[in-house]
């Protein structure tokens, strides 16, 4: 897999993707009021597929002031904005593509996090690559440690009607005619080459549930919204 797509937008992404997802930032909102609520510091975090460190960032106020971060990425831009972020906290910035095996070695292994985020980054992979990304997840995570999972999912349509897309497209050109999407980022995603798409394969919610329980995980989704699914799993 390549990531230039990615590479290209690390300067917009923040303020950009959260117009182009509608469930975005809501959910990364509740990421925090997740683990709030849950009431139990994040020590040792792993964040899988992290791009610029959104959701690392979105969580902090639940983490340990002393945590540590592993983050994961195929983007050396996104990882470098990660690590910019992170700052100290940062226990290893790894550079790769989490579905091959040399980077899922450095990555998982038993009992090293009590907390794995994967914000929206299964997306793009093939389903048997998810299914084994989240059962390595929760191989790694230590007993009562909780993967939070967040990503597009595969949406219904009711008698054919296309009921999110359309959502989703009316946010887009409402953001577009505001003036709202910075015209550097809609010409970079626009003039995207056929080679540097990136496929697009969101999982079905009772697909994900049923991987996550089948690693071992106690699951919940508290979250839908347009589109895109927050999950939990709780390590048994
Ligand atoms: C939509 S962004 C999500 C970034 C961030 N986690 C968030 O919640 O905003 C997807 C990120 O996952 C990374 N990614 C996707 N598939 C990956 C893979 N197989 N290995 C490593 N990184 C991957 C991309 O490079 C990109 O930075």
């Amino acid at each position: 897999m390549h990531f230039e797509r990615y590479d290209r937008i690390v300067e917009y992404y923040p303020s950009q993707w959260p117009l182009i997802v509608p469930g975005y930032l809501p959910i990364l909102n509740a990421m925090l009021d997740v683990l709030q609520a849950r009431g139990v510091l994040a020590r040792d975090i792993l964040d899988l597929g992290c791009g610029p460190g959104s959701a690392t960032v979105a969580i902090a106020a639940a983490c340990d002031p002393g945590c540590h971060v592993t983050l994961v990425d195929g983007s050396p831009g996104m990882l470098r904005a990660a690590e910019l972020v992170a700052q100290r906290n940062v226990r290893e910035a790894i550079l790769g593509d989490f579905t091959l095996p040399d980077v899922r070695e450095r990555v998982f292994g038993a009992d090293r996090y009590d907390l794995v985020l994967a914000s929206f980054a299964l997306h793009h992979i093939p389903d048997h690559d998810k299914q084994q990304a989240i059962e390595a997840a929760a191989a790694s995570l230590v007993r009562g440690g909780l993967l939070i999972l967040a990503d597009e999912i595969a949406t219904d349509r009711p008698a054919g009607w296309d009921v999110v897309e359309r959502v989703r497209a009316r946010a887009i050109a409402n953001h577009l005619g505001a003036g709202r999407i910075h015209p550097g980022f809609w010409a970079l995603e626009t003039s995207l080459s056929a080679e540097l798409h990136l496929p697009f394969s969101p999982a079905r919610i009772d697909d994900l549930t049923s991987w996550m329980a089948r690693a071992g995980l106690a699951v919940g989704c508290p979250l839908v919204h347009f589109g895109a699914a927050l999950l939990l799993g709780v390590k048994r």
